[in-house]
């Protein structure tokens, strides 16, 4: 099987002066997944590699870059799922740790659950040996711009959101044929404490199964969960749709049915794959047979070999 892995930094409306580090930041992300892939390395760890790329690169809403909810705190939300035993990790409204996603990997693996949130996840954080870091850490001064532009009279959260940036994630095939997907995200900007996004709920933040294929959604969480997308999109390639099609079929309804803008990175069984949006904008990008493509606005693809980047 050809390995192949595609990555997204989130749905929304990216300004010019964060365009060019959206971009590469991606490109650095679906390269340092795509060199486990290379190496015979499980579809599990080069998305949880590619993630935790995006985690720490403060131009992303996951790890250091989060949002900030309606008091100024850092609670985020992140998904692993195995296709080969429809295994699953999460964690919800989790605070002071740096990878959100590599902590859902340990509680896929070490636990009997399949969510853990805020004080009981960082509880099991800390019974992992997981650093603690400080929450100003995660926090940069475009979130703290943007909490304070959010707090002013008649401003909506949700809009503004929207007009920004989003979720990451990735979704891969190995070698071997299994699919892999993992999500991670700061959620909501200016959010309530404790809410829960679409991104640590199975078949809604992320589906991986090796009959069908892998998702990882970005966008508008509460409108993620209302028609399951994740899920809806497997459904669909079950169907026999295309990855493109099934994508495109299942945020349209999304759009139409709950007024929900968002975007997704999809690979099937076959290794085919697609990056589709709603929202004006989404940094992706992806890798198959030694290729790069990426890509940021609607209908746009750039390749280049992978050797030369
Ligand atoms: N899709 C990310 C969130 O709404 O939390």
């Amino acid at each position: 099987m050809l390995p192949v892995i595609v990555v997204h930094g989130g749905a929304g409306w990216i300004g010019k002066e964060r365009a060019e580090g959206s971009c590469r930041g991606v490109q650095e992300a679906v390269l340092a997944g795509y060199r486990i892939l290379q190496r015979g390395g499980s579809a599990l760890d080069a998305v949880e590699e590619a993630v935790v790329a995006m985690e720490d690169n403060p131009m992303y809403n996951a790890g250091c870059g989060s949002v900030l909810n309606e008091l100024g705190g850092v609670e985020m939300d992140a998904i692993i799922m195995d296709g080969k035993t429809l295994a699953s990790g999460a964690v919800s409204a989790v605070k002071g740790i740096a990878n959100p996603i590599k902590l859902s990997r340990l509680v896929m693996e070490k636990t009997e659950h399949l969510c853990l949130t805020a004080e009981g996840a960082s509880r099991f954080a800390k019974a992992m040996g997981v650093p603690e870091v400080e929450e100003e850490s995660l926090k940069t001064d475009y979130s703290r711009k943007r909490w304070v532009e959010n707090l002013a009279p008649g401003s909506n959260p949700v809009e503004s959101q929207m007009g920004k940036m989003g979720t990451v994630g990735a979704v891969a095939i190995d070698s071997q044929g299994n699919v892999a997907s993992a999500t991670s995200t700061g959620g909501m900007l200016n959010k309530m404490v404790g809410r829960v996004g679409d991104t640590p709920c199975v078949g809604c933040g992320a589906y991986a199964d090796n009959l069908f294929g892998a998702v990882s959604p970005t966008g508008h969480g509460e409108a993620i969960m209302k028609v399951t997308l994740s899920r809806l999109i497997l459904f669909h390639m079950e169907q026999g749709m295309s990855p493109e099609k099934a994508a495109d079929t299942a945020l349209e309804y999304m759009k139409t049915r709950v007024r929900g803008i968002g975007g997704v990175v999809v690979v099937n069984s076959s290794g085919d794959w697609a990056a589709r949006f709603t929202s004006d904008q989404m940094a992706w990008a992806a890798v198959k047979n030694d290729q790069l493509h990426y890509g940021l606005y609607k209908g746009e693809s750039f390749t280049l070999p992978v050797t030369s980047t």
